[in-house]
C-alpha cells in the first residue's frame, strides 16, 4: 500500500450507465483547475469518490458493498475522503450521512459544478449534502475545456432527466426533469473530442426524442444530428436511448440521409403484453411498436435494432409473459438487455399488487437469454462471408495480436491485425459468427 498519496488526488469508480461515466469525466475536469489530478487506485487517492447507480436494486446494493470494503480501508487510512454522488447519492441524501458515518460528503445528479466548494468543506471536517434539484444551466462549462480523452470512442451527455415517469423507474426521480444541452455546446465539445482522436460519439439522454423541446429556440434532435454530420474527422454518431412512443418519421428518415449515422437503434420495449405495457405507463402498443420497427426496417435494411425488456413486472401473467416471447420471436432483435423487475423507491409501480417470486422471474428471464441466444446468432450468421466496415477500438481481450472494433451496426468484430489500424475504419470480411461477437480477417 502507498502510504503518501499525492496531497490532492481523485480516484472516482463508476456505476451504472453511460451518463454516470460521461459525469465521471467531468468531475475530473471540475475537480483539475483546483488541483486534484486523477488517482488510479483508492490506495494512490486523498480522496474516493463513488458515482452511484439506482435503477434496479441489485444497482443500488453494489454500493453498499464497496462502502464496506472502503469502511475497512478508512480505519487504516482515516484521512482519506469519501464522497458519494450520483443517483444513490440523489435518492437517498442525508440518509446516507446518517446511516454511514465515514462518508464526508453527498452529492447528487445535478450539483457537479458545485463539488469543488463541497469537496472543500468536507476537506475543512463538514459532512456536507449537495442534492438540489435546480436546472443544470451551470453544470456545463460554456466553453468545454479540451477533454483529456484517450481512444477512439467518447460519449456525449445532450440532455438531462425524463419526463416520462415509466411506472417502474427511478431515473426521473434521480436525474429531475428534462432539459437539454445547447447545440453549439454539444458541437464544440465533439470537435475538441475529434482533435484528440476520438473518431465515434455517442450521445446520450434518457429520451433523445425530446432533445431541444427545453431551448429557445427550440430545436430537434434530427437538426442536431444533421448538424453534427458535418463535423470534419468525425465518422460515427450512435445514440442512446430513444423512446418508441417518441420515435418520429424525422428521426427514421435520418438513418436515410445522415451519413454519419450509425445504423442500429436501441429500442427498448419492456413487454410484448399490452396490458403490461398500459400498467408500465410506457404510452405504446405492441401494434405501433412493431409499426415503428417495419418503417425503421424500411429506411435501413441493414440496421441492428436492439431492445431491453423487463420479465417478472408487478401482475405478469403466463400469458403475458408469452407474449413478450412471442415478440422477440417475430421481431428478431439483434442483442436484447434482459432484467428482472425489482421495486425501486416511490415509483408507482412500487406500490403495485401482484409481485412475482424472485424464482418466477429468473426463470422467465433465463427462457428469454436462450431464446435470443439463438436469434442472436443466427442473425450473426447472416453476415458471414459479407464484407463489413469495422472501426477499430482496441487491441482485442483474446491476445494474440488481435484487434477489435465494431460494424456501425454496433457488431463487435475481433480480427488479426496491427494495433495501427486502431482508429480506422477498415473493410473486413466475416469469417465465423458468435451470439455476442463476429470473427474476421483484413482485407
Ligand atoms: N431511458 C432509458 C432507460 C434507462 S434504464 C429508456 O427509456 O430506455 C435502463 C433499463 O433498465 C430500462 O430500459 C429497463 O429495462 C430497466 N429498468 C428500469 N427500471 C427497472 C426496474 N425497476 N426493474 C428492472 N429493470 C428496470
Ligand atoms: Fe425511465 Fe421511462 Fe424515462 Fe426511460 S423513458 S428513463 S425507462 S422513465
Ligand atoms: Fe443508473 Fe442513474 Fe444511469 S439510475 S442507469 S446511473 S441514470
Amino acid at each position: 500500500m502507498n502510504s503518501s498519496p499525492p496531497s490532492l488526488s481523485v480516484h472516482i469508480k463508476t456505476f451504472g450507465c453511460q451518463m454516470n461515466e460521461y459525469d465521471s469525466g467531468r468531475i475530473l475536469k471540475i475537480l483539475e483547475p483546483h488541483g486534484y489530478c486523477p488517482a488510479l487506485s483508492y490506495d494512490d487517492a486523498s480522496v474516493i469518490i463513488l458515482n452511484t447507480c439506482s435503477v434496479r436494486k441489485k444497482a443500488e446494493d453494489k454500493l453498499y458493498s464497496e462502502l464496506g470494503r472502503i469502511k475497512k480501508m478508512k480505519k487504516k487510512r482515516p484521512d482519506v475522503i469519501l464522497g458519494v454522488g450520483g443517483c444513490v447519492a440523489q435518492q437517498e441524501g442525508t440518509k446516507l450521512l446518517k446511516r454511514f458515518p465515514y462518508i464526508n460528503f453527498v452529492f447528487g445528479t445535478r450539483s457537479l459544478a458545485r463539488l469543488p466548494g463541497i469537496l472543500k468543506r468536507a476537506e475543512a471536517g463538514e459532512r456536507n449534502v449537495d442534492t438540489e434539484m435546480n436546472m443544470p444551466e451551470d453544470m456545463y462549462p460554456l466553453r468545454p475545456c479540451s477533454p483529456q480523452t484517450s481512444g477512439v470512442t467518447a460519449f456525449v451527455t445532450i440532455m438531462q432527466g425524463c419526463n416520462n415517469y415509466c411506472s417502474y423507474c427511478i431515473v426521473p426521480y434521480v436525474r429531475g426533469r428534462e432539459w437539454s444541452r445547447r447545440p453549439s455546446e454539444i458541437k464544440e465539445e465533439i470537435k475538441n473530442l475529434v482533435d484528440c482522436g476520438i473518431r465515434e460519439v455517442t450521445l446520450l439522454g434518457q429520451n433523445v426524442n425530446s432533445y431541444g423541446k427545453t431551448l429557445m429556440p427550440m430545436t430537434t434532435f434530427p437538426e442536431l444530428l444533421q448538424d453534427l454530420n458535418g463535423i470534419r474527422g468525425l465518422e460515427r454518431i450512435r445514440f442512446t436511448t430513444s423512446h418508441p412512443k417518441d420515435l418520429s418519421d424525422e428521426l427514421i428518415t435520418c438513418f436515410k440521409n445522415i451519413e454519419k449515422l450509425a445504423s442500429h437503434i436501441h429500442l427498448p420495449l419492456q413487454s410484448g403484453s399490452n396490458r403490461i405495457l398500459k400498467k408500465m405507463n410506457r404510452g405504446y402498443t405492441i401494434e405501433t411498436y412493431m409499426k415503428r420497427i417495419d418503417l425503421f426496417r424500411h429506411a435501413d435494411p441493414e440496421a441492428a435494432i436492439t431492445s431491453d425488456i423487463i420479465v417478472g413486472f408487478p401482475g405478469e401473467s403466463e400469458k403475458d409473459f408469452n407474449e413478450t416471447v412471442s415478440v422477440i420471436e417475430k421481431t428478431c432483435f439483434d442483442d436484447l438487455f434482459v432484467f428482472h423487475y425489482t421495486d425501486r423507491p416511490d415509483t408507482a409501480a412500487s406500490k403495485l399488487s401482484g409481485k412475482i417470486p424472485y424464482k418466477t422471474k429468473l426463470e422467465r428471464l433465463s427462457l428469454i437469454n436462450k431464446i435470443q441466444n439463438a436469434i442472436s446468432i443466427k442473425n450473426n450468421q447472416k453476415l458471414v462471408k459479407k464484407t463489413l466496415s469495422v472501426l477499430f477500438e482496441y487491441p482485442s481481450k483474446k491476445g494474440n495480436n488481435s484487434i477489435a472494433g465494431r460494424t456501425s451496426s454496433n457488431k463487435v468484430v475481433n480480427c488479426k491485425g496491427p494495433v495501427d489500424l486502431i482508429g480506422k475504419t477498415v473493410p473486413v470480411k466475416i469469417e465465423k459468427a458468435n451470439v455476442h461477437s463476429l470473427n474476421g480477417v483484413l482485407i
